[in-house]
Formats: C-alpha cells, structure tokens, sequence
C-alpha cells in the first residue's frame, strides 16, 4: 500500500469543513481592515529564498532542478514571494498595499504534532509604509485574525533595535549567530559563541534585555536608540487600542530580513510547536531588482491554529436524503433541483437499492428523507418525513422546502 509522504496529511470532509470554517472567520477579519488576497506560484528560483531568508530556511528547504536545469525551490513561506510579486507586478501602485495570503508552503524538518513538511499559512504583508501605525495595525491586524477563529494565545512585541544596539560592535555574521542563539533561548550556547568571540561581558546585558519587560528597562539595558519614539509611538497606540500583549526583546525571529519590530504569538494549549503566529517590519525588495521598500507583515501557522482549536465541530449542513421508486425518478430529480437552487443539500440513490434500504441510508446519514413514488410523481406531491421525529406529511415540493428551511441547520 503506498503512503502519503512523511510530514504531510490527508483532510477528510469533516476536516476540511473545519478547517474551510476557520479560515472564512480570519479571512473576514482582514477584509475588514481592507487586506486583499493574493497568490504566488507554489514554486520559485531558488535565488529568492536564499538571499535573506535565512540559514534555518535554507536548510529545510525542498530544493529540485527542473528539465531546463533551473534551480527551484517548493516555498518555504510566503513573504519573499510577496515582495518578488509586488517588484514584477505592483511597484507603481499608490502605497500602502494591503495584501493577504492563505497558501501552503514546503519546509523539510522533523514533523510532530503542529509540525508539518506541507503546512498552511495565512498571512499579510503591508507594503510601503514605514511608521508607527502600521507596525501597529499590523499587530492589531494579526490579533484580531486569531482572536475571530476562538484560540486562546499570548501575544509578544519587541524590536531589534535594542538587541541590535548592544550587538553593534559585531560583524553582521557575527550578529546574526548571536541572535540565533536568542531566537531558539539556547543561553547555553550563546555564552559560548560570545566567549569565541572574546565578547563575554556583552552575555550580561543581553539576558538582562530578553527578561525585561518594560520599555523603561529596556532603554536603560541597551542604551538610546533612533528608533525611539517610534517604538513608543507605536506601543502607545497598542495600549490605546485595548490589544492584550507584552513586550519582549528577545524576540529574534528565526528569518533574516527583519529590520524593525518584531512580534509572535504562543497558543495556551499546544506543547512545544505552540508559536501560531510570527511577524515584523522588513526589508526585501531592493534584494529583488526593486526600490527599498518598508514592508510589515506576519504568517498565522493555520495548522498549528487548527491543533489548538481541537474537533470543535462546524455547524453541519441540513441534508435532504430523495428516495424514490423508479416510476417516481424523473420528478425525484426535478425535486431535488428545486431543493438545491434554494441552497439545501439533497443526495439522490446513485445504487438502485428498493425504497427501504434508501430509507434505511437516509436514516443513517440525512435530517429530512423526501419520498417519492409513482403516487406522489401522478399528484406532484412529496412525501417529507422528519428523520429526527418521525413526523411525515405530503405536501407540494415548494412546501416542503419551505418545511426544511423553516427547521434551519440540524
Ligand atoms: P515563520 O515564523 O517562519 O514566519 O512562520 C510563521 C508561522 O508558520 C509560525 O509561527 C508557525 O505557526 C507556522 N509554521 C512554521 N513552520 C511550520 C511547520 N513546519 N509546520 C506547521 N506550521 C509551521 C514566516 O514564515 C514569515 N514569512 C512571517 C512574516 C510575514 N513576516 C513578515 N511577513
């Protein structure tokens, strides 16, 4: 028997209703703030996510040559592509652009439970403003995004500016090994890489900045930054705006083009794959042919908000089970027409079972059987029963249409 490759899944109805369910709440959440779905390629040159993504991405990237020899990758995530897109595409359009995304992408690590090879994410990226306010909406964009599909999480807010502040002394590669260490919380090892690097007094102040929490604390342990006013513009804004979070600066981010602020959300009820949701302000598109741009944007890991929500069970569908004689089949059908234009699921016997095992299946998996033989095809009449309580009447098609919809969803 061949099995479905390590890391992926398959989705039953039940499952897909479920998840179909979740991703309508987040998608009307963002169309409220006027965030508009695009959609990239599911491949790309490998160029794009190797040149800022990141040792960790690049890593567990699935990497393939087509027939033409190009070098492509399955995507990893979906902000490169964005600003590749945007480049091509939309670079003379008026800014801010307000785009979303849901889509899979592709990365090749050790799956567990909210840890997958082909997950989903949906996310958005704010394109060409470079303030305050929109880190902030941002933020409050990805809060309420979570908040309407019912997950309980935290959320964390920082800036790399601080961290940046005490790293500056440091070659970028340098800094980026040492933020590494900060983004997995291995102190451990990022004593060791700052003793290598003969920057051990620097250990100090950095777990003193990724335990502070406050903004006071965190401008005494890293010193002034230019970023100032805007960090606390734009957690003011936050405060106004009743969002629940709390600041952290140890907030690394695994991908390498962040530039400014940074946030992630953790579920409350997920093990260790509890980050749902990861973000922040960046750069990419002058790496791409393109003009420097100011982006933000964040990706909810819909797989992992799917794990947390658990077999919450969508509303269900009223379905109609038709069963009908063979003298009663082309009137069946036409009822059964008439039930779905007005949007009410009716399934026909496809078996050519007799009207009592058609019955019996309606029993098992329908709210409402509507039957039909040659009497009620010569009348133009149905037979509705209630499966639930046993009540049946004939009426006219149009009645009983109006009798299913009248019960709404079962
Ligand atoms: P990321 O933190 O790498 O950020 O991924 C975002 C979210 O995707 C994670 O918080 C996690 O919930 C989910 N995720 C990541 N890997 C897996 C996996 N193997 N299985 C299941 N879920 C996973 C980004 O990808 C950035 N592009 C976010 C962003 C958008 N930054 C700016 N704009």
């Amino acid at each position: 028997m061949i099995q479905k490759p390590r890391g992926t899944r398959d989705f039953l109805p039940d499952e897909m209703e479920a998840r179909r369910s979740t991703e309508a709440k987040m998608r009307e959440a963002v169309r409220r703030w006027g965030y508009r779905e695009v959609c990239t390629p599911e491949f790309e040159d490998l160029e794009l996510f190797t040149l800022r993504s990141g040792e960790g991405i690049m890593q567990e990237m699935y990497v393939f040559e087509d027939k033409g020899g190009r070098k492509l990758a399955l995507r990893p995530e979906i902000t490169a592509a964005v600003i590749r897109m945007y480049i091509n595409e939309a670079k003379v359009a008026p800014k801010p652009l307000r785009w979303c995304y849901f889509a899979d992408c592709f990365r090749y690590e050790r799956p567990q439970k909210g840890r997958y090879r082909q997950f989903w994410q949906f996310g958005a990226e704010l394109i060409g403003a470079d303030t305050a306010i929109a880190d902030a909406e941002v933020i409050m964009l990805a809060a309420d995004a979570l908040n309407a599909t019912g997950v309980t999480w935290d959320l964390k807010v920082g800036h790399l500016a601080f961290m940046k502040n005490l790293l500056k002394d440091l070659e970028p590669s340098a800094q980026r090994r040492v933020m590494a260490h900060l983004d997995k919380k291995d102190f451990d090892g990022l004593k060791t890489t700052l003793s290598e690097m003969g920057k051990a007094d620097l250990g100090e102040s950095l777990t003193a900045l990724v335990e502070c929490r406050t903004l006071a604390e965190a401008f005494e342990i890293a010193g002034t930054i230019p970023e100032k006013e805007r960090v606390e513009q734009m957690t003011g804004i936050l405060d106004a705006s009743g969002v629940s979070y709390s600041l952290n600066f140890g907030i690394a981010r695994g991908l390498d083009y962040y530039t400014g602020m940074v946030f992630e959300g953790f579920a409350h009820n997920l093990g260790a794959e509890n980050q749902i949701v990861g973000g922040g302000a960046y750069r990419l598109a002058h790496l791409f042919g393109g003009d420097d741009v100011a982006s933000v944007g964040f990706a909810i890991g819909f797989d992992r908000v799917m794990v947390s929500l658990g077999d919450v069970q969508p509303k269900k569908d009223t379905i109609v089970g038709i069963v009908c004689t063979s003298e009663g089949r082309s009137f069946a059908l036409s009822v059964a027409r008439a039930f779905r234009a007005e949007g009410i699921r009716a399934e026909m016997d496809l078996m050519e079972r007799g009207l009592g095992a058609q019955m019996a299946h309606a029993a098992k998996s329908a709210d409402f059987a509507v039957v039909i033989g040659a009497r009620e095809a010569e009348a133009g009449q149905v037979t509705l029963k209630d499966l639930h309580s046993g009540e049946q009447k004939t009426l006219a098609p149009a009645a009983a249409i109006a009798e299913v919809k009248a019960h709404g969803a079962r």
